[in-house]
């Protein structure tokens, strides 16, 4: 497989659409496996181009990273969850999701959260796991759509005893200890 160059940026209003579609694709192509049908449609229903721009201006920070030009993943953090982790079915198992985690992990850990935590889709569940995400509880979360779909709430603990408090130290670690996960190539 050729090897990915990734760039990494922030989102900009202009993604809506290319964010919408690449959404879509992973709940109806990807997740439906861990799903129904109708729950996953139910989950896609509702989506529109502007949603994201709004939940930026609501202070959500959303990452995308870009292969040969094209958005292939994004990841959103608002405090210390991740609000959500989408990869191109065209582009997944090749370690996009995780480059995008790392980052945000690293992000909560400058700015000194002790955790992570994010409200899992059953299909996202094994990637989180192997990030060294726990589960904690099961649940039932309503779709935008109107049925409701199960979720898993897990939580990683950032820091511990060994990690550097601040500074470039504390990015090196970061880097180490945020990397549980080996990268596709
Ligand atoms: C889950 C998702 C984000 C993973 O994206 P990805 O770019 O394929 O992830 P990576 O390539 O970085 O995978 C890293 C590791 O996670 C684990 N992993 C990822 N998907 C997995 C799966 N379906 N089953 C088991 N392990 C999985 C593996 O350990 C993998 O490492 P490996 O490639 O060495 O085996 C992507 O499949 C997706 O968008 N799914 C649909 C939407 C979704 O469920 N998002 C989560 C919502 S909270």
């Amino acid at each position: 497989m050729a090897e990915l160059s990734l760039t990494y940026r922030w989102m900009t209003p202009e993604d809506g659409d290319g964010l919408l579609r690449l959404h879509r694709r992973a709940i109806l192509l990807d997740a439906v496996r861990a799903y129904s049908p109708a729950i996953a449609h139910s989950w896609a229903e509702g989506l529109r181009p502007e949603g994201y721009a709004e939940a930026a201006a609501n202070g959500e920070e959303i990452e995308v990273a870009q292969a040969w030009g094209a958005v292939v993943g994004f990841c959103g953090i608002r405090g210390e969850r991740i609000k959500g982790l989408y990869v191109d079915p065209a582009f997944t198992g090749r370690g996009i999701a995780s480059g995008l985690m790392r980052r945000a992990l690293g992000r909560l850990l400058a700015r000194g959260h002790g955790a992570a935590k994010v409200t899992a889709a059953l299909s996202g569940v094994p990637f989180y796991e192997a990030f060294g995400f726990q589960a904690l509880q099961t649940q039932l979360h309503p779709t935008r759509g109107g049925c409701e779909m199960k979720v898993v709430e897990m939580a990683l603990e950032l820091g511990g005893e060994d990690a550097p408090t601040a500074g470039p130290s504390q990015a090196a670690w970061a880097m180490t200890r945020l990397r549980p996960v080996s990268l596709a190539s």
